[in-house]
């Protein structure tokens, strides 16, 4: 028996080996990866190895004790084992105690932002990220510095979505009406990419962001630009209202295809002036004439389709699918752009 036990437990370092020592999970680039994957191989290692010693005795026992030919006598009877039963009870559960004390101290860390946070609003909808930081500066990336709790505080405009960088491990459901927050602390600097993890709709395999990591000095002067474009983009506006001509009509153009871009409407329509071949929606490279058919000028015909999807809905096509909050939120100037830009204007 003792040493069906030896080979059993060879056979488990040998599995578990294999297991470790393969790369199956993306090289970590937060804290929190870091205590997931250790929470991650902690229960691994356990699971291999009891199921190694379990099976080896198992396949060991089905070949040394089988029937001999032509014996059809019983086996012994057997009353049990009391030491063996008091082992196999409490050796398992000292190891699932363990894994759920483990569990715990790892949540609770990852949940902790520490003292000084950088905090950064994330908005969802289908199918987009926007991130807005300290001082009301937007952003359709995310960038993070280095060694820094970043803590998210997530708000969806119309369906459940899900956050994760997949380096980075922490993932986090955008929940209609709720805030949720979720804490990453980058360790090395690079670019990632953020993916919705929930099935939110026809455009969800394409609603994703750039994610970049930059040291902290890098990142204080990227906020600072920023911010001091956002001031800028405003001022300029501002005064194109006032001026009008054709600096006036470049800013909006502009902003038509930046609101294009961060509206996430290139996920699921193609359109040749912004690059984009998605075929989820109709493609909105013939606009002059599908608003012919529905009857109806051309501008009016675009914002209503942008704010009220289902009033016309193109043959071939279902309604429904495009998000009905466009009206909510994009600013009036992001919808006249918008539609400015769709236009061709
Ligand atoms: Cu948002 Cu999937």
């Amino acid at each position: 028996m003792i040493r069906v036990t030896v080979i059993a437990v060879l056979a488990a370092i040998v599995t578990t080996l294999v297991a470790v020592l393969i790369r199956w999970l993306p090289e970590s680039a937060s804290e929190q990866m870091d205590r997931i994957t250790f929470t991650y191989w902690f229960a691994t290692v356990i699971s291999i190895a009891i199921f190694s010693i379990v099976i080896g005795l198992i396949v060991y026992s089905v070949w040394a004790f089988r029937v001999q030919p032509e014996d059809d006598t019983d086996g012994p009877p057997i009353h049990g084992n009391t030491k063996l039963e008091i082992a196999w009870t409490i050796v398992p559960a000292l190891l699932v105690i363990s894994i759920g004390l483990v569990s715990a101290v790892v949540i609770s860390k990852n949940a902790n932002a520490g003292s000084d946070p950088l905090e950064v609003k994330v908005f969802a909808q289908q199918f987009a990220w926007k991130f807005e930081y300290p001082g009301e500066v937007r952003s359709d990336e995310l960038v993070m510095p280095l060694r820094r709790p970043v803590e998210f505080h997530m708000e969806s405009a119309d369906v459940i979505h899900s956050l994760w960088i997949p380096q980075m491990g922490q993932k986090q459901d955008v929940v209609p009406g709720v805030t949720t927050k979720i804490v990453i602390t980058p360790t090395r600097t690079g670019t990632f990419t953020l993916i919705c993890t929930e099935l939110c709709g026809l455009g969800h395999a394409t609603m994703r962001a750039p994610v970049r990591v930059l040291e902290q000095p890098e990142f204080a002067s990227w906020l600072a630009k920023q911010r001091a474009a956002g001031a800028g983009a405003a001022g300029g506006a501002a005064s194109g209202g006032t001026g009008g001509g054709t600096q006036a009509g470049g800013a909006a153009s502009a902003l038509g295809k930046q609101t294009f871009a961060s509206a996430g409407c290139g996920g699921c329509h193609a359109f040749e002036p912004a690059g984009t071949d998605a075929q989820i929606g109709p493609g909105l490279d013939n606009l002059v004439a599908d608003a012919k058919k529905a009857g109806e000028p051309e501008d009016a015909y675009i914002e209503q389709s942008i704010v009220e999807p289902n009033a016309v809905v193109v043959a071939g096509y279902q309604p429904g699918v495009m998000p009905q909050t466009f009206g909510e939120t994009l600013s009036p100037e992001e919808l006249d752009a918008l539609v400015a830009f769709l236009s061709g204007k």
